[in-house]
């Protein structure tokens, strides 16, 4: 049994349900064992009640649930930095041709083995990932995936039209590729499998059938796509499928919806979509720093919410800045500040989107998201290097109330100590970084 000791926040309920249900502890304590989570609570208590515990010490720094990114892109590691370029252009130009590399496996492995280290090396110990094309760069991602100890729902990304004709796929082969995928790794371990088409635009009603077939047929893998990201994109969905009344209906018609389809960006939504998307229990993944670098729009995290629409948080890596799900927060705090009509976000509401939000999106909230008894020791420790601005803060803050805040602010990779997944090491810091 070991007893983990630190100063420690966590979102136990939804906090735009109940926005008092954020839990900061001072001098905490998690009490594992297996790497279940027993208890959370004021250190002295369960130090008297647990003596024979192994204390782990981390008083000086903050223990936060891990991080949830549920969207995110394997193969767009490298394809980072690239600014100012509308969506269908800088997928044209930037990111389909780093796609079109993972037909080479043992490209593919260094990538995800980049990509895995990125993610936890940030304090992410949970994300859905928009995979490669490609089955065979998918079965190395999901090996070296396992080998992480992240939790990582992904999937094949299938399209068969207007990308690249090396990118482009069959009905037959998705059915046929997806379901030696789903065979040989959904529900193994950490892993689940994700159907994922890449957007409307790419991918034709066959397609959308033959990833429905699927979902039918294993019906606890997930589903991810793109939706209402863009406006030449929606022009061009709607030009494709004359006969659905909006975007939402292309997933909706080929019955693709559920609690478990996470759905990216749904920026320039209508009020019917968002009406649809909380009956089906639909969410929406928000990319505030993608919209931003692409330019894509102001989310409308009000109208999600006031629709009954699940919002959690993805960095969208390569659209994105980076793999940091704290800046991903903080984005969102700024742009839902500047709109007119925007959601304004309370620190702990901030923790609640990097954590549990995410684990009620992909519907692991009974497992993972925050330190409640039963779950998951899934748990990040920031504690920044000596005489950091942050650190400076940590010092010197006179409350609580002050720290959780300038987590978002100024946190980074650099000041991710240890991440554990399961009550598994799953990340340390190199001795070097650290002082
Ligand atoms: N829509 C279709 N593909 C992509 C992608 O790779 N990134 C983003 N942001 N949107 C997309
Ligand atoms: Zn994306």
């Amino acid at each position: 049994m070991k007893l983990y000791r630190s100063s420690i926040f966590h979102t136990p309920e939804n906090l735009f349900n109940n926005p008092d249900g954020l839990v900061a502890l001072e001098d905490g304590g998690v009490l594992v064992q297996d790497g279940l989570i027993l208890e959370c609570t004021d250190f002295s208590s369960m130090a008297t009640k647990h003596p024979q515990a192994e204390v782990i010490d981390l008083r000086g720094g903050v223990l936060i649930p891990g991080m949830i990114d549920t969207h995110i892109h394997y193969p767009q590691g490298r394809v980072l930095g690239g600014l100012g370029m509308p969506l269908l252009e800088w997928l044209e130009k930037n990111t389909l041709p780093t796609e079109a590399k993972f037909s080479d496996s043992s490209f593919a492995r260094v990538v995800a083995k980049e990509f895995l280290h990125s993610l936890v090396s940030h304090g992410t110990t949970t994300a859905l990932v928009f995979g490669s094309h490609f089955a065979s760069a998918m079965h190395v991602f999901f090996e070296e995936a396992a080998q992480s100890g992240l939790r990582i729902a992904a999937g094949q990304v299938v399209s068969d039209r207007l990308l690249r004709q090396e990118l482009h796929t069959t009905p037959e082969l998705v059915y046929q590729e997806g379901r030696n995928l789903i065979q040989s790794f959904h529900a193994r371990g950490r892993l689940l499998y994700a159907v994922t088409p890449r957007f409307s635009l790419s991918a034709s009603e066959g397609i959308l059938e033959a990833c429905a077939a699927l979902t039918k047929e294993f019906p606890s893998v997930r589903f991810t796509s793109h939706i209402n990201e863009n406006t030449e994109e929606i022009a061009t969905v709607k030009r494709l499928f004359p006969q659905a009344k909006d975007y939402l209906e292309t997933y909706e018609q080929a019955g693709l919806l559920s609690q478990h389809a996470v759905l990216a960006h749904n920026i320039h939504v209508t009020d019917s979509e968002l009406g649809r998307m909380a009956t089906f229990q639909t969410s929406a993944s928000h990319c505030p720093c993608s919209n931003s670098s692409l330019g894509s729009g102001f989310f409308p995290f009000r109208r999600h919410l006031q629709a009954g629409v699940r919002v959690s948080l993805g960095t969208d890596v390569g659209g994105g800045t980076g793999f940091g799900m704290l800046k991903e927060a903080l984005q969102a705090f700024f742009m839902q500040q500047l709109m007119p009509d925007g959601q304004k976000l309370t620190p702990a509401q901030l923790l609640y989107l990097v954590t549990r939000a995410g684990a009620e999106s992909l519907c692991l909230e009974t497992s993972t998201g925050d330190f409640s008894s039963g779950k998951a020791f899934d748990a990040v420790f920031i504690k920044p290097m000596p005489n950091s601005p942050l650190a400076v803060i940590l010092q010197n803050a006179e409350g609580l109330d002050r720290i959780l805040p300038s987590l978002f602010a100024l946190g980074s990779s650099s000041d991710v100590r240890q991440v554990w997944v399961g009550g598994d090491v799953v990340y340390s810091q190199p001795k070097h970084f650290s002082a």
